[in-house]
């Protein structure tokens, strides 16, 4: 596959979209941005719901590759995150298909393995091939979202890397994101990465940055080129001193997942 230059990125408007809106033009990427809502700034921004397959053909024809990050990013009733998560992948993909898009970086989630036990003490970091244990319908939709690119690779030969995004974020807020924290320069180096490694076929990879106190395992993405440059352990001191060590006690410091098992935030719209 030649190297894209021309990207769809969805879910422009959000956290992820605008560090990466930043960040990834550096690297040589023209940038073509949806969301559902309007960017300020951007009047050439796509503002498009997923629901609407006609619109994505038009969004998506045309472009290299797709980094897909649209959709419902906290737990939320099964309804909404079955109309914008899965059924909306699924939209995307079918349009990506339709048009012969190569590639497409999908946005998935420590959460589609969120009740996997965080490693403690000396236990092997957690492998890419750990199984699936959602701990949310958000983690579920992202279970989908995975599985869904395997067919369309295996039917299609439409590539697909999924990033089990961990947090990405200017900076690391709790103790728990020192071990899955990605840094916003990191999160470009690994979708850089991902969009130009050569036969990914579908590949899925942890997405954090090389933390000290990282709880899974990088290989996969090391794999694709990726090369973390970041690590959380500076901050460790400060956010330790103001939350206290992770209580073993506490269900909500005993899975990957962290408080998404017991108490997940929910989208608010
Ligand atoms: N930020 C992280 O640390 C993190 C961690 C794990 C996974 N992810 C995944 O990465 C992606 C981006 O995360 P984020 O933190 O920027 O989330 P975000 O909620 O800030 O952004 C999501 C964007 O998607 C848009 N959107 C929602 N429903 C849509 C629809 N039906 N049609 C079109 N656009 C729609 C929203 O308007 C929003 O701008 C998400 O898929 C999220 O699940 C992010």
């Amino acid at each position: 596959m030649p190297a894209p230059r021309t990207v769809l990125l969805t879910g422009a408007a959000g956290g992820l979209g605008t560090l990466m809106r930043d960040l990834l033009p550096a690297y040589g990427y023209e940038l073509r941005l949806l969301d559902l809502r309007p960017i300020e700034g951007e009047p050439d921004a796509i503002v498009a719901d997923l629901g609407d397959r006609e619109a994505l053909r038009e969004a998506v024809r045309g472009v290299d590759a797709i980094i897909h990050l649209a959709g419902i990013s906290l737990e939320a009733p099964f309804e909404k995150i079955l109309r914008a998560n899965i059924e909306g992948t699924y939209n995307l993909y079918e349009a990506a298909h339709e048009e012969g898009v190569g590639r497409i970086v999908f946005a998935s989630s420590n959460h589609a393995v969120g009740f996997t036990p965080r490693p403690r003490g000396d236990d092997p970091l957690i492998p890419i091939d750990a199984p699936r244990r959602p701990d949310t319908f958000y983690g579920l939709s992202k279970c989908f979202g995975e599985d869904l690119a395997q067919l369309y690779w295996d039917k299609h030969g439409l590539e697909t890397v999924s990033v089990r995004i961990g947090s990405c974020f200017p900076e690391p807020t709790s103790v728990r994101m020192l071990s899955v924290w990605m840094s916003p320069a990191d999160g470009a180096r690994l979708f850089h990465a991902a969009l130009t490694a050569e036969n990914v076929e579908h590949t899925v990879v942890h997405g954090s940055s090389a933390n000290t106190r990282l709880w899974w395992d990088l290989t996969t993405a090391r794999s694709l080129g990726y090369d973390p440059q970041d690590d959380s352990e500076p901050y460790a001191e400060k956010l330790i001193a103001e939350q206290g060590e992770l209580d073993p006690e506490n269900i909500a410091h005993a899975y990957l997942g962290g408080h998404f098992v017991s108490d997940p935030p929910i989208w608010p719209y």
